[in-house]
């Protein structure tokens, strides 16, 4: 087929498919313009959007999702909260055995917009940390750098940007010089976008040239690893455990051997950890059981009463807060992200205040919501997922991110957080040190990541040192 052909082609399928509107000022284009629809175009799985349409705008589908039969689900506890000790014992020796056999990777989901920090650059350029206000991506560079080097091992670090942030997050990265780790073992991959509908199912133009489209959200993370060839590439080295955490929370033990122990043990497709919630209405996804499934119920899917419900002891009924820390088989997210497989996770409507080109060719900014945007949830893997596995993890090790400007998991709550660890850290490590009654130190310092992982790996490290530095204000132990 040749160009004009092609072309041809392409607008006849958008006609066909009842989207013909999208070349609509095709002939007003100059050639750049016609050149980036097209490729645009050309990108839209038609079929797929046809199918949205006739389940989110012309079905029944109602966005609710069924409440019938939940119940929360069982998870494996801390040991301080009644877990069996020998069993985390054998979890951390199974993890340290995969991590070891280079069986493990870190995945970090960074494709969003993080508009609710207020912050123009990727996220992960975010500063975080209370001393030498180091950036998230920092943060999880030189954990990952750590543990690999602990565990004699190159862990590879797969990154899901999206369009919106891919170039400036790959400058970034160059900039600081991969922040010292090796530039082969960093891949960047780009998330997909899904174009935008009116509320009569037609594909929105953004501009004359160009459509409307929007990442497909962090459950698209799955068919962008096998696309990209992602998936391929830890085949090819070995890798089978990938473990999965948000660019938002600086505090993550992105490499945790129990966690990873707990999931090879368990033969699991899909491991997660859960945190109880901080409040009844902490706006945190839920996990939960229907139909002997597990499952995430999204906060906003759950009613109040609900999520307010009580066991007979006063404590609270569905308490399993998700904190989007997962370890995903590698072998289940080629299926489950393989577009042609059973296994395909739905897609949510949000509806949105979609700018677009109105009929007069002119650029509306409409002040109501006029349009809906797709996406997925990378939760929705559960479900369909065999053997998962659901372990406890404790907050103050695992949880504190930044996504508001002020207040909670704010900047401000995320530095206090990690304070605090640093204090629990050296306190583990036979140390005394001054708190306020929350367990801020009142000397701010900070423990490089380059130097301790986590908390065993601290004690380990700081018992090593030969000269032990006094605690001093603005001290990096490194
Ligand atoms: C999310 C979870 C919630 C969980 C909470 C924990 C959803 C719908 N909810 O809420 O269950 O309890 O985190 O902090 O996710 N991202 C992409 N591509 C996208 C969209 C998002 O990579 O298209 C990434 C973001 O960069 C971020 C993460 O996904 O790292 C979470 O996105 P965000 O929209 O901030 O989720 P929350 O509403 O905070």
């Amino acid at each position: 087929m040749n160009n004009s052909e092609s072309t041809a082609s392409l607008i006849q399928a958008f006609q066909g498919a009842g989207q013909g509107q999208v070349f609509r000022y095709f002939d007003e284009l100059d050639g750049d313009g016609q050149a980036q629809l097209l490729a645009q175009a050309a990108t839209i799985d038609l079929a797929e959007v046809d199918a949205l349409v006739a389940e989110h705008i012309n079905g029944e589908h109602s966005s609710s999702v069924d409440l019938d039969g939940l119940t929360p689900a069982p998870y494996t506890a801390l040991p301080a909260n009644g877990g069996d000790q020998a069993q985390w014992d054998a979890a951390v020796e199974a993890g340290s055995a995969a991590i070891t056999a280079g069986r493990v990777a870190a995945f970090t989901v960074a494709g969003g917009q993080g508009t609710r920090l207020g912050y123009d650059g990727p996220k992960g350029t975010y500063p975080v940390t209370p001393v030498s206000q180091k950036t998230l991506f920092q943060v999880f560079a030189e954990k990952i750098a750590r543990s690999g080097e602990r565990f004699g091992v190159t862990i590879p670090w797969f990154i899901l940007t999206s369009e919106i942030n891919n170039d400036a997050t790959v400058a970034a990265f160059k900039e600081s010089d991969f922040f010292g780790i090796n530039a082969d073992s960093v891949h960047f991959i780009m998330q997909g976008l899904v174009p935008a509908v009116d509320y009569s199912g037609k594909i929105l133009l953004a501009e004359k040239s160009k459509i409307a489209m929007t990442p497909d959200g962090h459950g698209g993370s799955l068919r962008a690893l096998v696309r990209s060839g992602a998936v391929a590439k830890m085949e090819e080295l070995g890798v089978d455990c990938v473990s999965y955490f948000q660019v938002d929370n600086p505090i993550i033990q992105c490499i945790d051997p129990a966690f990873i122990g707990f999931h090879v043990l368990g033969q699991s497709e899909l491991s997660s950890k859960m945190v109880p919630k901080a409040y009844a209405l902490e706006k945190v996804g839920h996990f939960c059981m229907q139909d002997d499934a597990a499952l995430v119920v999204e906060y906003s899917d759950m009613p109040d009463a609900m999520q307010e419900q009580t066991n007979a002891d006063g404590s609270i009924r569905f308490n399993g807060g998700s904190v989007a820390i997962h370890i995903f088989d590698r072998a289940f997210i080629a299926r489950a992200g393989s577009t042609t497989s059973d296994l395909q996770l739905p897609f949510h409507r949000a509806d949105k205040k979609i700018p677009y080109v109105g009929a007069d060719g002119v650029i509306v900014t409409p002040e109501a919501a006029n349009g809906v945007k797709f996406e997925m949830f990378v939760f929705d893997a559960l479900p369909l997922a065999k053997n998962p596995v659901i372990i406890e993890a404790a907050r103050e090790d695992d949880f504190s991110p930044v996504k508001n400007a002020e207040g909670v998991d704010s900047p401000k709550s995320c530095k206090r957080d990690q304070l605090r660890m640093f204090v629990r850290w050296l306190r583990a490590a036979g140390e005394e040190i001054e708190t306020d009654e929350s367990g801020v130190p009142s000397t701010w310092f900070e423990i490089c990541h380059l130097f301790a992982a986590d908390e065993a790996d601290f004690v380990a490290q700081w018992a090593a040192l030969a000269d032990r530095p006094a605690i001093v204000e603005g001290l990096i132990i490194e």
